[in-house]
């Protein structure tokens, strides 16, 4: 006998619902209910993971006896090295014993490839108790395959386990036995519960199996490192689906013919979801990038010619502040097309209406390209000047100088608008040797009171940017 419930569930947030709703209750997205008929499809006997086993959970104790056997130094699982510490920022610390982390990202995009490399690194992990026992099993590829993966990254770990298994009760086993410091699973699309009925994969396996290891954490306060590919749109199986049940959750993105990825987190229980990683994938694997400028401006940018059409805005991401490069290129009299890579479509639109309405720029007859260097997507409207720069330098086919910086937010009226951090940007630029930013007015003297070796140039509006800069 089987036991049956049909329920519904959000393809994006992937939250049960007793009902099918317009627009999900919890994420606010409409039309993303849909009925799924084998959400407890589970064999005879069989019970939910969650039903049989949160029951033996321990009882409640007190805050004093819990943090009294805690040493400080076992809060977190230190990651060294540029690569380890690179995550280790991204994830607020180390890794948190008994956490579940997952690491999604689209096929190909380096997942297999970093978490082999921190399994390496925590095996190695240089503190005072020596190598430790790390276990990394992969649903997707036979030992062999990860050992050649590893020897091309030149790893030679003394305690780095690999396993090749899909059950994930087998893998439990014999992980508990080894008592690692870490367990890493690749992928949870590829392991399966024999309870559960279905294939590796489905909906149901994919969260049952989730709890499964979720609770082997709690547990066994082994933290375990999760792999969840994203899914083509619409799958439901996908990571987003965990980020629920999950103690924090890592995307890997990158841009398909790029070798530089970016590390976020969107969720994390043990500490902030602002923080980006910056990698690149090179012939040994993922490498951390020390310096974000290599990533984020064009190779313009070491050469004496000046082009127009470049621009560069100060971002802040996390505890992080970067020089990106937004590039456009107006070209009139052929089709009025716009393509926009790394900005948001309707951003764009309104910078490009305010130049025309407001600072006088005939763009109407122009194909106007708009692109940010390197894959980053920005999302601050801190931004807004230097894409405005950009297209004007493009127009007017006048290059800006190398070491002039945009700051500001632009305004429906061609007003320029102060954003956060200001003075945190403008330092930024000026230690990255920057000579020159554009900042709006009101902005002009708190910044000039600084005293940084850079020249703060404030403008009321588009139309002063365009006389002072142009
Ligand atoms: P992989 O980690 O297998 O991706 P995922 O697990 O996310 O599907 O990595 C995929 C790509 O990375 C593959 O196309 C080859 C490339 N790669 C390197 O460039 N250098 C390396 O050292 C390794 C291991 C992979
Ligand atoms: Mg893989």
């Amino acid at each position: 006998k089987t036991k049956m419930k049909s329920s519904w569930v959000c393809k994006e947030c992937g939250v049960n619902l007793g009902q099918w709703w317009g627009t999900c209750p919890s994420c606010k997205t409409p039309g993303s209910v849909k009925r799924h008929a084998e959400a407890k499809f589970l064999k005879s006997g069989a019970e939910s993971v969650l039903d049989n086993e949160a029951v033996k959970l321990t009882v409640p104790q007190r805050l004093a006896d819990v943090n009294k056997g805690m040493n400080k130094s076992d809060w977190r699982i230190p990651l060294n090295g540029h690569l380890g510490m690179e995550v280790a920022r991204v994830l607020g610390g180390g890794i948190v014993p008994g956490s579940l982390v997952l690491f999604g990202g689209d096929p190909g995009v380096g997942k297999s490839t970093l978490l082999l490399q921190l399994a390496a690194i925590i095996s190695e992990g240089c503190n005072s108790r020596g190598p430790a026992r790390v276990v990394y099993v992969s649903g997707e590829e036979s030992i062999e395959q990860i050992g050649n993966r590893a020897d091309r990254m030149r790893i030679t770990s003394e305690d780095l386990y690999l396993y090749s298994s899909t059950d994930v009760e087998d893998i439990l086993d014999k992980v508990q036995n080894l008592s690692p410091k870490t367990l890493i699973v690749d992928s949870i699309q590829t392991v399966y519960l024999r309870d559960v009925i279905g294939s590796a994969g489905n909906i149901t396996q994919v969260k049952e199996c989730t709890l499964k290891l979720l609770h082997f954490a709690k547990e066994t306060n082994i933290p375990v490192l999760l792999i969840g590919h994203v899914t083509k749109t619409g799958d439901i199986a996908g990571p987003r689906m965990l980020e629920h049940m999950v103690d924090a959750v890592l995307y890997i993105e990158g841009e398909r013919y790029s070798s530089y990825r970016l590390l976020r987190s969107v969720k994390n229980r043990f500490g902030s979801t602002d923080e980006l990683g910056l990698l690149e994938m090179t012939e040994s694997g993922l490498q951390a990038v020390s310096n974000p400028n290599e990533m984020f401006l064009s190779e313009n940018y070491s050469d004496s010619d000046v082009l127009a059409g470049l621009a560069l805005a100060i971002v802040v991401d996390g505890s992080r502040t970067f020089v990106i490069e937004i590039q456009a290129l107006c070209v009139s009299g052929s089709s009025v097309a716009r393509h926009v890579n790394g900005i948001q479509e309707s951003r764009a639109d309104m910078i490009i209406s305010v130049l025309m309405k407001q600072a006088g720029l005939k763009l109407q007859d122009n194909a106007i390209f708009l692109n940010v260097v390197s894959g980053f997507k920005l999302t601050e409207t801190a931004g807004d000047l230097a894409i405005a720069a950009a297209i004007c330098s493009s127009f007017l086919e006048f290059p800006i100088p190398h070491d002039v910086t945009f700051i500001g937010e632009v305004g429906l009226g061609g007003e320029l608008r102060m954003v956060p951090r200001m003075d945190k940007r403008v330092t930024a630029a000026a230690k990255l040797g920057f000579k020159r930013c554009i900042v709006p007015k009101a902005a002009e003297n708190n910044l000039s009171s600084l005293d940084l070796n850079i020249k703060i140039l404030g403008c009321r509006t588009l139309k002063d940017v365009i006389n002072t800069v142009f």
